[in-house]
């Protein structure tokens, strides 16, 4: 049986704790294949994920946001940084820890066609976790495996169908099944709608939404724009080339975004009411993202902003409390 959490939310205690996240990937060349750059995907990520909260990741593309997913559960070795599960230092534990810890953290990915193998059955998919963590014998196996589909809406007969017989939105909860298989603490959603017809997005979020209350999950839910995390996340963090800019309760940012990228952001979104749409100032950023192969010194957004002192270029800011519960990282903010 999935076993339902007795206890309210652990409301404020910090599940996932990451400072100074570095993954560095290199680039090879020449005839004796060196490493001739590195690709500074995430150049010093911090972010906190509180019990039973879903935290957006939100930023542009390319800026980040799946590396930091997978290096948070360890699924990249990261090149720098820490993070800690519950307490527990990730990046330093034996592989044998590691993989017990693993149990605890699990993944959806965005496209539901490629992260499912489509020569195995649905059965196949979902007892992997069980099998590999050694969870029941085979019946209690099957048991669990239809008490899963059954709790992702889908029905336990389609068990030895293969993925690929599924729609788009039913594969996604397929794939959510696995995730939740080995009843894991945190869940890192990995822009999980986006491939989904826009009339299937609404149940998968709704789905996602009911799971998290009834087994107390924790989410990373990485989306490409802030509109899209609005509604389903506690609070919202966002992410420009490698590095998190600011976070924010989700209705705190919409108000009084403090950082000038996050600023730029949010004045691209309309407003559905024609006469505050009317009076809106848009900020149209200048230039394109940097490489993340060579980015600027300091603040890496100090190209594109029309705040930038000395010091900008200088120093990077760190992630900091500016007001109570909200975080940003620039020497100018509000
Ligand atoms: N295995 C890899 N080797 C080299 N570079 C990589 C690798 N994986 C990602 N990158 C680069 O790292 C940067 C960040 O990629 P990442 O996929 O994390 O971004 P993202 O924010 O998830 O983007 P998207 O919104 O398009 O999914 C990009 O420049 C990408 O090209
Ligand atoms: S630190 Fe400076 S360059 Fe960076 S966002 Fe703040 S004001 Fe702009
Ligand atoms: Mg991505």
């Amino acid at each position: 049986m999935v076993q339902e959490v007795e206890t309210p939310r652990q409301a404020n205690t910090t599940l996932i704790d990451v400072k100074g996240l570095k993954v560095h990937f290199p680039i090879k060349g020449g005839i004796l294949g060196r490493t001739v750059a590195q690709v500074k995907a995430v150049d010093g990520v911090d972010l906190f994920v509180r019990h039973g909260e879903t935290l957006g990741l939100v930023g542009e593309s390319g800026c980040g946001k799946s590396t930091t997913g997978r290096a948070i559960l360890q699924l990249i070795k990261p090149t720098a940084g820490s993070v800690k599960l519950d307490g527990v230092e990730l990046t330093t534990l034996p592989a044998n820890e590691l993989r017990k810890k693993r149990a605890e953290m699990q993944m959806v990915f965005q496209d539901p066609y490629g992260s499912l193998d489509p020569r195995y059955t649905v059965g196949q998919i979902i007892s992997e976790p069980l099998e590999n963590f050694k969870r029941g014998n085979s019946k209690e196996v099957r048991d669990e495996v239809a008490d899963l589909l059954e709790t992702v809406g889908l029905n336990p007969y389609y068990v030895n169908r293969f993925a690929h017989e599924f729609s788009g939105g039913q594969r996604q909860r397929i794939g959510i099944a696995r995730a939740l298989a080995l009843h894991p603490s945190l869940i890192v959603a990995d822009e999980p709608v986006s491939a989904l017809d826009v009339s299937i997005q609404a149940q998968v979020l709704n789905l996602l939404q009911d799971l998290q209350g009834k087994f107390g999950l924790t989410y990373l839910f990485v989306a490409h724009n802030l509109s899209v995390v609005k509604h389903i996340s506690e609070r919202v963090a966002v992410m420009y080339l490698g590095r998190v800019v600011e976070l924010a309760k989700s209705e705190e940012m919409y108000k009084l975004p403090l950082h000038p990228y996050t600023q730029a952001l949010l004045s691209a979104i309309p407003v559905p009411d024609p006469n505050i749409e009317a009076k809106r100032k848009r900020i149209i950023l200048e230039g394109d993202v940097p490489s993340p192969v060579n980015p600027p010194s300091g603040c890496n957004f100090h190209p594109r902003c029309w705040k930038a002192q000395t010091i900008c270029r200088e120093v990077i800011p760190p992630l900091e409390e500016k007001q109570s519960n909200h975080y940003a990282a620039c020497h100018f903010p509000g």
